[in-house]
């Protein structure tokens, strides 16, 4: 590998890798099991990927998987655009493929993406239901078409003569790599690469649907099959260097994911510093992921504290941020004994509702304003004593 080539692989991974989103490597999948028991309303999976020689991730790095679109994805775009699938076409890096390896394989054909409408309508012109679905005032009513459709509903919905198939290179997006946050340590599992996936299904505007990504895990990609991957480094979500420093990690759902290997590592490496995790998920009964670790763990000193909060065990709603102000006080003293603060999960409401609860956490044991709490959490930023990683 050129001198060049070995610095962006560095830049991408933090270790020295040839392997990169571009360049990936086949892995196989060795291990692909529900964790989520019979009744759960989720589908959540532990996958191991195999690693090469040389290969290597520090707790709180992702891993970049590369799907497939599902072939009845596929067959139901071609059907809807009148192609048989073995017209040519050039992809992206002018390589001559199957318009059917192309859709794929190359282009976005999920989640339908509101340049698409605009440009497919800049290929059928004649189409006048389109004309209200494109332009910058339209844009909300775009949006609202789009929500819970496919290329193939748009291509259903406005039916129209695409005379070259190369064309819809413009009017696709290219499949893009979904980041997965890598579930082991690699002190533990030297050769492979964990990961926790839920797999997204859901049926809408009268059409099956699955994600990408994770309804190829689910359904396509078990055990000793070969999908491409890269490692991710992540460098502002990492275990304190002071390996006596006390942690606590804030993970419901997926967000368990780079816990473990927190958790995995610290065990490994014999980490003094004390452990505090919060889990939080639905039902306990067919939820509590990795159940039998995390309890080991407990049993062995390396969690001080497992707290729990299954949401939908009880008429109203608990959460992870309900069990932090029940544990105010202690929460408090672990923060002034130095405490690293991390959360893994939902961006959208759950990170910034733990954060209401850390502020007010704060607020309650200095005996102080929201605004000094704001300070202190600042501070802790600052010291890089709190971290997210959040999507
Ligand atoms: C740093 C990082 C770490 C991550 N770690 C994890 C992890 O550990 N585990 C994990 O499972 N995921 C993780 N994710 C999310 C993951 O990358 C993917 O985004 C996720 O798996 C979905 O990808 P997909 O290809 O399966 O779905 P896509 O094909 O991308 O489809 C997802 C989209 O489908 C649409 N959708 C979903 N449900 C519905 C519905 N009911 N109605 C209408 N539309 C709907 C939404 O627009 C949604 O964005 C992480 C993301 C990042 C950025
Ligand atoms: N990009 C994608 O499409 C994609 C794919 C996979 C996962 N994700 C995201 O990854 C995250 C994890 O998903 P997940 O299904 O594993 O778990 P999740 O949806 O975060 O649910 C885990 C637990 O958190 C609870 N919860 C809901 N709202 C909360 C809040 N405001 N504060 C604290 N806890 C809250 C849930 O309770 P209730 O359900 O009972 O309310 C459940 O008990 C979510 O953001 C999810 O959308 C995204």
């Amino acid at each position: 590998m050129s001198e060049v080539l070995e610095q962006e692989a560095k830049a991408s991974t933090g270790h020295a890798s040839k392997y990169t989103r571009n360049n990936p490597y086949l892995s196989t999948v060795s291990v692909n099991y529900l964790l989520t028991g019979q009744g759960s309303e989720k589908e959540t999976r532990h996958v191991e990927l195999t690693l090469e020689e040389g290969m290597t991730y520090t707790p709180g790095d992702a891993v970049g998987i590369i799907p497939e679109n599902r072939p009845e994805a596929v067959a139901d775009v071609l059907k809807a655009l009148g192609y048989r699938g073995d017209e040519r076409v050039l992809d992206h890096y002018k390589v001559e493929i199957s318009l059917e390896e192309a859709l794929r394989t190359r282009l976005g054909i999920g989640k339908l993406a509101r340049g698409s409408v605009g440009q497919y309508a800049k290929l059928v012109p004649e189409l006048d239901g389109l004309k209200v679905l494109v332009g910058p005032e339209n844009k909300a009513r775009a949006e609202e078409y789009c929500w819970g459709r496919e290329f193939v509903d748009l291509a259903t919905d406005f039916p129209g003569v695409i005379t070259e198939p190369q064309q819809l290179f413009n009017v696709l997006q290219r499949l893009t790599p979904r980041m997965y946050s890598i579930a082991s340590s690699q002190k533990q599992h030297p050769d492979s690469v964990h990961t926790t996936v839920r797999v997204i299904r859901y049926d809408s505007h009268g059409r099956s649907r699955q994600g990408v990504a994770s309804g190829h895990i689910g359904d396509r990609a078990g055990e000793g099959m070969k999908i491409p991957i890269f490692l991710h480094s992540n460098a502002n979500f990492r275990l304190p260097e002071d390996t006596t420093a006390p942690v606590i990690m804030i993970g419901p759902g997926t967000g368990i994911a780079p816990f473990r290997a927190f958790l995995e590592e610290r065990q490994a490496t014999g980490q003094t510093g004390d452990n505090w995790l919060f889990f939080g998920e639905q039902r306990e009964k067919m939820d509590f992921l990795y159940k039998d670790q995390l309890l080991g763990m407990v049993k062995e000193g390396v969690l001080k504290r497992l707290d729990t909060a299954f949401s939908r065990d009880q008429a109203c709603k608990v959460y992870v941020q309900d069990r932090m102000q029940e544990n105010a006080k202690e929460l408090f003293e672990w923060l002034e004994r130095g405490a690293y603060f991390y959360v893994c999960g939902d961006a959208t409401r759950m990170a910034k509702d733990v954060e209401t609860a850390l502020l007010d956490v704060i607020a309650r044991g200095s005996n102080g304003t929201l605004e000094h709490a704001a300070e202190y959490l600042a501070a802790m930023k600052k010291q890089k004593r709190y971290q997210r990683d959040v999507y």
